[in-house]
């Protein structure tokens, strides 16, 4: 487990302007705990300028998906490239929301998190079974592979990527993953990172993501090998986001 944990929040398409002071209220108390954690707020590619002008020092701004290329004629998509322009320091790729909504597959989030390490952004790679392939006890194996698969082929600094488990059954439905199946997961998740990755593997965080809350964050936080959590309708208030970082 790291020293400091990286608590996410992916607001996904929710926030409008009205929005940044959530934002706001956020970067003025996470410096409180700078020595426990890094923080990181992903709003819609719209809020991001506005976002970083109110974010301050102690408070990552990120996006919650990229395209592969630097630019070119890919109509609505926005490039790491740009992301990076406006501040960003990290990108969610591979969310189950993109890989089912618009069929990203293994490979294309590969290229998306490659897209964002060359502009020096750090991608949160997301992974996570559906909960039939849970009941038939293919989650390890698939979700495993989904990671060997979507991450880069190489990496040339340590914690240059981190990655998300989120079961998709637990994603905005207030059921989580028990404090056991997550550290078996995490557990799972190291070895992939390990064995594709040599020692490197061991420095990169591995976040737990799906119905994390204030009530339910010290346990999870606190599970073995979870060195963080990618947080959906909690973080989208600062109240409940904060409560989240008090667990830490
Ligand atoms: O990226 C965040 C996850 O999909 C979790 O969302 O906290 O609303 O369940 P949630």
């Amino acid at each position: 487990e790291k020293n400091k944990k990286l608590i996410a929040g992916n607001w996904k398409m929710n926030g409008v302007q009205a929005a940044l002071k959530e934002i706001e209220q956020i970067a003025a108390k996470v410096g409180d705990y700078a020595d426990k954690g890094t923080f990181l707020i992903c709003p819609p590619a719209t809020l991001l300028a506005g976002a970083r002008a109110v974010a301050g020092d102690a408070l990552h701004i990120g996006a919650q998906d990229c395209h592969s290329a630097t630019s070119g004629a890919f109509t609505g998509d926005i490039s790491a490239q740009m992301i990076a322009d406006l501040g960003g320091s990290f990108v969610i790729v591979g969310h189950s929301e993109r890989r089912e909504g618009h069929n990203e597959s293994n490979e294309a989030v590969k290229a998306k998190a490659e897209a964002a390490l060359e502009q020096g952004i750090k991608p949160i790679i997301c992974c996570g079974e559906t909960l039939e392939q849970r009941e038939k006890g293919e989650a390890i194996g698939f979700v495993t592979q989904q990671i060997a698969d979507s991450t880069p082929d190489r990496l040339s600094k340590d914690g240059e990527i981190a990655i998300a488990y989120e079961p998709i059954w637990a994603i905005g439905t207030g059921k989580t993953a028990s404090a056991d199946d997550v550290a078996e997961m995490h557990m799972a998740l190291r070895k992939t990172l390990v064995d594709k990755f040599g020692d490197r593997g061991h420095t990169i965080e591995i976040l737990y993501g799906g119905s994390v809350k204030p009530e339910n964050a010290n346990t999870l936080l606190h599970t073995q090998d979870v060195d963080g959590a990618l947080v959906g309708g909690a973080s989208l208030k600062a109240e409940s986001f904060l409560g989240i970082v008090a667990a830490l």
